[in-house]
């Protein structure tokens, strides 16, 4: 049953929605804290190896495939003639799934935050690790726990934003949101930025973003710039795939494709040289604890030496919100297309009882991040099995496992399967010229599925580190 498919309604509304799916928590919640852990420099220069390497090909191919198939992330490779490659659909979906489960908690502390700088900016201030633990339902004071109630309240509250903005549909939801929150939120982000770097004690953390230090870097930092760059990129799983159906021909590929990478590495840098000073400056190096910590706890440091700080915290935190915000609505769109496709349900339930079932799920992912003890359960060739916990194990899953086989999937599949020719031919639509047709052929047959897979490989064999 062919229905006619959504389509953007304008060339820029596609290329916000693609970049205000590409650029989310991921940049500014994920990105710093790798960065660190990854040896400042070091992380920065695999990253930016990666990104045009093996992100750009492997985003022009799902932009391609999903155009050319006109279908969810599943029944897309069968309209394409491959029904054998559905698994990387199915692959693709699950993580998305798994996710948005997290995600859509996250951005639950994120609007806890925006509400904390509106109403208790002196609690904030004065313990920023405390407060952060509070939120996660932990006492710092005597480490006694309790259940985060207001933050698992204020995710439901972020969860049925998203559903609702899906409900009423690509168009008039996703796009009208993007023109003015991402413009936005990028100058919010150079203005913290020249505040971050110039904090007294900010050079320590500029020197160590600006320092190589090899020596920690291994086999797992390359996995983990290698899954942050498709996480930030939004590939791997349903979404550039779904997004791309939605697609006119009269567009060019090739130039989104560039042109969202580039934003999005550009936000990610930013905020890496936001956070990382902040965290020099404000807590010390010894108060680098959990990456995730990071874009909450480091931050409020730097509100507090900002003149209007309060007003600083609470637009930032808006603005990440709503960055937020088109990220999992991205996630969601894929998940939801997909059901009502492939089993002919209504959009409306579909919606509203998946954003339920995510929402549940990701309650045990905050309360594990410090209120319960509550385990998942990992395995690499160094530590044997392991039982971290289970938010820890939740994103190892997806990130360090799924996302890379996910986005060798579509590798193989756009470079052997279906061919270059095709994604080169379907980038041409409408007179367009591809100007490195040539480059994406070799990239996408051979640079990216090898690093991919020899990536995985030596990752499997160094071991995971618990953080
Ligand atoms: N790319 C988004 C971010 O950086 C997260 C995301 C991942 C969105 C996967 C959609 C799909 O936060």
């Amino acid at each position: 049953m062919e229905k006619e498919r959504a389509q953007w309604s304008s060339r820029l509304g596609f290329i916000l929605a693609a970049a205000g799916s590409a650029v989310g928590l991921g940049n500014i919640w994920k990105f710093p804290g790798k960065a660190f852990e990854g040896g400042g420099a070091a992380f920065l220069l695999i990253y930016l190896l990666v990104v045009p390497l093996v992100g750009m090909p492997a985003m022009l191919s799902e932009l391609a495939i999903g155009r050319a198939g006109r279908a969810n992330v599943v029944d897309v490779f069968g309209k394409l003639g491959h029904k054998k490659f559905a698994w990387v659909g199915w692959v693709g979906w699950t993580v998305a799934f798994i996710i948005t489960c997290y995600y859509g908690h996250v951005g639950g502390w994120v609007l806890r935050y925006v509400a904390a700088y509106a109403f208790q900016s002196k609690e904030v201030y004065a313990d920023p690790a405390g407060f952060f633990y509070g939120v996660l339902g932990l006492h710092a004071a005597d480490g006694t726990t309790f259940l985060p109630w207001v933050t698992l309240a204020f995710a439901a509250v972020f969860m049925a934003a998203c559903a609702v903005i899906i409900i009423r549909g690509v168009e008039s939801g996703i796009e009208r949101f993007n023109k003015i929150g991402m413009p936005a939120l990028f100058i919010l982000l150079l203005i913290l930025l020249v505040r971050a770097v110039t904090l007294p004690g900010a050079a320590d953390g500029l020197r160590y973003m600006f320092s190589m230090d090899w020596s920690k870097v291994n086999g797992q930092t390359f996995l983990i710039a290698l899954s942050q760059a498709f996480y930030s990129l939004s590939l791997g799983m349903a979404i550039m795939i779904t997004y791309g159906s939605y697609v006119p021909k009269t567009e060019n590929i090739e130039r989104n494709t560039v042109l969202v990478c580039l934003m999005d590495t550009m936000v990610a840098f930013i905020a890496g040289f936001i956070v990382i000073p902040a965290v020099f400056a404000t807590l010390g190096p010894e108060g680098v604890g959990k990456g995730g910590g990071f874009a909450f706890v480091s931050l409020a440091g730097v509100f507090e030496q900002m003149p209007g700080g309060v007003v600083f915290g609470v637009l930032f935190y808006l603005l990440l919100l709503f960055a937020a915000l088109t990220s999992t609505i991205s996630l969601i769109e894929g998940i939801v297309v997909f059901m009502t496709e492939r089993f002919g349900w209504k959009r409306t339930p579909t919606t509203i009882v998946t954003c339920t079932v995510m929402f549940l799920i990701g309650c045990l992912y905050t309360c594990s991040q410090a209120a319960v003890d509550i385990k998942g359960i990992w395995f690499d060739v160094v530590h044997g099995v392991s039982y971290p916990a289970l938010c820890d194990a939740m994103e190892f899953l997806t990130d360090r496992l799924m996302i890379p086989l996910g986005a060798l999937g579509c590798c193989l599949f756009a470079g052997w399967v279906w061919k270059p020719e095709n994604v080169i031919a379907e980038a041409e639509q409408d007179g367009i010229r591809f100007k490195l047709a040539g480059v994406f052929r070799f990239l996408i047959r051979f640079v990216a599925p090898a690093a991919i897979i020899v990536i995985l490989i030596v990752s499997l064999f160094t071991g995971t580190t618990l953080s």
